[in-house]
């Protein structure tokens, strides 16, 4: 009997130690573990960290990935209902907009690509969406931000080659500017049908169905069998024609949200068939129910942006389960199936309770990082989608204050720069340190004189 007892004291203290405890069916144990998870995101977090910059998380984490972060954070504040974050995630959010209010802070202005800005759009429109805490009413409210993304990143619409898309880079001298990637589209994609939504405002639709409608165009969007196939991008040289197929779950996660959102709204029977058809070539991503990054996590070879991208399929899951009750029996057994193995795989780290990027194999091999941690993160927490109410809108419990014009007014503006306003020559692209000077400069003064 005693003995007994202390071979089940020990079973248990091993379960407790060595990965989280997760009852699927309790609120308070979902927080529970959603919680030691995100103070494991803050492991990463340089705002906290004497002398580290506010909204940044350490290297080899990309500015993006903190874009990602805090926007799996405001869900974390508005699940759980669990304000202990919230100071640092409004500190972070208002730090890194920039002097624009665009998210193109000055810091990042050299290096930022389209598809980096759109992360950041993301998280102020989960912030509008969520009515997280604003700011004051004579600054920019999230809203106003996330349409200053969305107007500048439609600026760059860029219809010279392949008939429309966005660049991947934003500025000519990244490696990366020739480039036409899904991601960067995707994000406008998503920005737009969720402004739409928020807004009733059907500009913004009607700018997601051409990004849509362009993707399927340039066959970045395939459809075969009631499902899509969802590829990486083409290079502008061959006019978008010769494509890499490589697929990733982020791509998914942006192009069914935005769909989502778009059918919550219109009800237009086109968005949902867009929906279903994502849904159904997301099941790519599921083996036994639970979610992988299948072009990189079975060969061990995801770098550290790929290892994030889980994170932002559970998110758009969940958002998808919401806005389209239809796809909630096929979405809620996957969020169920990979949260219970995600749990039982934290099991890293000198608390025992680090999150890994496998959730299949708990004897697999151990990576761990922000990215594993955020992935954690948003499945636990999708779990609660049923707790909460759906994401606000203008009309019905947001608050948040905008500005349809945001980030298109101002001449000096980042965004309207185009790196061929500025007519740099490849000779010119081996100076870069001048023409961050130089960008820097129109940055901060608007002193275009100089350059012209
Ligand atoms: C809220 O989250 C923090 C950080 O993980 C945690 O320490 C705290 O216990 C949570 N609060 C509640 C009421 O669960
Ligand atoms: C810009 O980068 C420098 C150097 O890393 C840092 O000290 C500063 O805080 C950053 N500023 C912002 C607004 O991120
Ligand atoms: C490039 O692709 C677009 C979209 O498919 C097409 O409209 C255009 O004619 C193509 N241009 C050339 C030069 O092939
Ligand atoms: C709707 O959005 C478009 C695109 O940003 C904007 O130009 C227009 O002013 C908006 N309309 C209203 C009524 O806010
Ligand atoms: C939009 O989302 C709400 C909240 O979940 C849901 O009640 C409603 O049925 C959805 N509308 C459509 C057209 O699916
Ligand atoms: C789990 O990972 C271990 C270690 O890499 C490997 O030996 C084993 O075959 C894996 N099991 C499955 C089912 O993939
Ligand atoms: C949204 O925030 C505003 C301002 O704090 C508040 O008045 C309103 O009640 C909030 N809406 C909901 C649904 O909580
Ligand atoms: C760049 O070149 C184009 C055409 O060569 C010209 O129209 C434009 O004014 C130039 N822009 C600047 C900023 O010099």
């Amino acid at each position: 009997m005693q003995f007994n007892r202390l071979i089940y004291s020990v079973f248990a203290l091993l379960q407790i130690s060595y990965a989280i405890d997760l009852d699927i069916t309790s609120t308070d144990s979902v927080c529970n573990a959603a919680s030691l998870v995100i103070d494991g995101v803050l492991d990463y977090y340089l705002g906290t960290r004497y002398g580290g910059t506010v909204g940044m998380f350490q290297e080899p984490y990309y500015w993006w990935e903190s874009g990602g972060a805090f926007g799996s954070m405001i869900d974390f504040w508005y699940f759980c209902q669990n304000d202990t974050f919230e100071d640092l995630i409004y500190e972070g959010l208002i730090a890194q907009k920039g002097s624009n209010n665009d998210y193109i802070p000055a810091n990042q202005s050299t290096t930022e690509g389209n598809d980096d800005q759109g992360f950041w759009g993301l998280a102020v429109m989960e912030a509008t969406e969520r009515n997280f805490t604003n700011p004051p009413s004579d600054q920019a409210g999230w809203l106003a931000l996330t349409q200053a993304v969305f107007n500048t990143m439609w600026a760059r619409w860029d219809t010279q080659y392949c008939g429309g898309g966005l660049r991947w880079q934003i500025f000519t001298w990244n490696s990366g500017y020739s480039y036409k990637n899904t991601v960067s589209s995707a994000c406008l994609f998503a920005i737009g049908a969720r402004l739409g939504r928020y807004t009733a405002n059907d500009t913004y639709i009607e700018v997601a169905n051409t990004v849509f409608e362009w993707l399927e165009d340039i066959e970045f969007i395939v459809e075969s069998n009631g499902a899509y196939s969802v590829y990486d991008g083409a290079q502008i040289s061959s006019n978008c024609s010769e494509i890499t197929t490589i697929e990733w779950s982020y791509n998914f996660a942006l192009l069914l949200s935005g769909s989502a959102y778009a059918y919550n709204y219109t009800e237009e029977s086109i968005w949902l068939e867009r929906t279903n058809a994502l849904v159904s070539g997301a099941s790519i991503f599921f083996q036994n129910n639970i979610m992988y990054e299948r072009a990189c996590q079975g060969s061990g070879t995801c770098n550290n942006d790929e290892r994030s991208f889980k994170a932002y399929l559970a998110r758009s899951l969940g958002q998808t389960a919401v806005l389209v009750p239809s796809t909630y029996d096929t979405i809620y057994p996957w969020i169920e199936a990979s949260a219970q193995a995600a749990a039982s795989t934290c099991n890293g780290g000198s608390d025992g309770h680090t999150c890994v990027l496998n959730w299949q194999n708990s004897s697999a091999t151990k990576e761990y990082g922000l990215g594993e941690q955020m992935s954690a993160l948003e499945i636990f927490q999708n779990l609660l989608i049923n707790e909460r109410p759906a994401p606000y809108t203008d009309e019905a419990g947001g608050s948040s204050t905008g500005d349809a014009s945001a980030g298109i007014s101002s001449s000096s503006d980042s965004s309207t720069l185009s790196g061929e306003d500025l007519n740099i020559t490849s000779k010119d692209k081996a100076g870069s340190g001048v023409l961050t000077a130089v960008i820097l400069a129109l940055l901060t003064g608007g002193t275009i004189w100089m350059v012209v």
